[in-house]
């Protein structure tokens, strides 16, 4: 009997950054990365349903059709249908895929929405053609659609190893703690603009690396850092952490100005969050860290003791139009029949109201 696959999957907020690749066609890095896995607030739930009785594949995002293929498919889209190929290829299987997928925060604005629904398409495909695939593979999988997703496959804290391969078989990712480990790390979402960004990280990837100057001391510096952050994740030494956090966020966030033309995601919001944490880590002791990734939306990293006394002096900022308190998350997991996205019946999407 046919049957829908529905998978959960999450974000993940990188503490060294991935900027700038080394071979763009299979998203290979130019330095490693770090990363904590977020938990379920922030999420992308994925169904599949594979069948003899559809006559293409069809993927449906946020309740809309894309295309697959032809002039009118997104570059991710594209690489969708490349991995949903590749995985079908391997197993065997002549069945065409009906995809829905819905993220509960918005897309594409900075918040790791590609991260969160590449991991779970993966993992939800590799159960529906019964791959049995390994994480590793999966996670190699996800990287070509979004190299930040090969994080997302694994909770907790996790390593992205850029490799040294021309085919990328050695650049995938690995847990190094379990969310057990440290449970008092959490993230503070400080929603700022929730719009889709101008320049898509895909295009920031390519461009900064070729253009900036700045960029030829990064791979370097952000290598320390990824083994910086991972001896002080082990030790639980939040000020080191801290610190390596917010040069690594900097660092990047230069070498995107320095790009010409230049890239900027961070606006005055911003700014105004990063002073106001230098502020309260001089006057308190290190208590917080912030990180942004390609766009203006702050990224809080503390411990849960402080998250009260973190908020209440934020919301002295005009311009954060939210919070979302986020602890770590365990990676993508299956759900069962009740979360599914498709009706069976008539082999398309239900319509939800998933959607923040
Ligand atoms: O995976 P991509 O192509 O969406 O790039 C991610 C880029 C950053 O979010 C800015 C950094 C990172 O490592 O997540």
């Amino acid at each position: 009997m046919e049957k829908v696959y529905t998978t959960i999957g999450t974000p993940n907020i990188a503490f060294v950054k991935y900027w700038g690749r080394r071979n763009d066609s299979k998203n290979l890095p130019a330095n490693s990365s770090i990363s904590m896995t977020l938990d379920e607030k922030l999420n992308t739930r994925t169904s599949v349903l594979l069948s003899k009785k559809l006559n293409e594949d069809r993927f449906f995002l946020n309740g809309k059709q894309e295309n697959l293929e032809g002039k009118n498919a997104s570059e991710k889209s594209r690489l969708i249908k490349a991995a949903l190929d590749s995985m079908r290829s391997a197993a065997d299987s002549k069945e065409h895929a009906l995809i829905v997928s819905e993220n509960s925060f918005p897309t594409s604005a900075g918040l790791a929405s590609s991260a969160s629904g590449a991991a779970a398409l993966i993992y939800c495909l590799n159960s529906a053609l019964d791959l049995k695939m390994d994480t590793k593979q999966q996670s190699i999988i996800a990287r070509q659609i979004s190299g930040s997703a090969c994080r997302s496959i694994f909770g907790g804290i996790v390593k992205w190893q850029k490799g040294s391969r021309n085919d990328g078989a050695d650049s995938y990712a690995e847990q190094v703690v379990a969310p057990k480990h440290w449970p008092e790390l959490i993230d503070i979402i400080a929603v700022v603009d929730s719009k889709s960004k101008k320049v898509s990280s895909s295009e920031g990837h390519t461009l900064t690396p070729r253009t900036s100057r700045l960029y030829r001391l990064r791979p370097e510096i952000a290598e320390l850092s990824v083994d910086m952050v991972e001896s002080a994740v082990k030790k639980k030494d939040f000020k080191i952490l801290a610190e390596v956090i917010i040069r690594d966020s900097n660092n990047m966030h230069a070498t995107m100005l320095d790009t010409y033309p230049p890239i900027i995601y961070l606006n005055d919001v911003s700014s105004d969050i990063i002073y106001n944490v230098h502020e309260m880590n001089v006057a308190n002791g290190i208590v917080a860290a912030y990180t942004f990734d390609a766009g203006p939306n702050a990224h809080i990293i503390t411990l849960k003791k402080s998250s009260k006394e973190i908020i209440k002096r934020m919301n002295g900022i005009k311009g954060i139009k939210e919070f979302i308190v986020s602890g770590q998350g365990d990676g993508p997991r299956m759900l069962p029949d009740s979360g599914s996205l498709i009706d069976m019946k008539r082999m398309a999407p239900m319509i939800r109201a998933q959607r923040r």
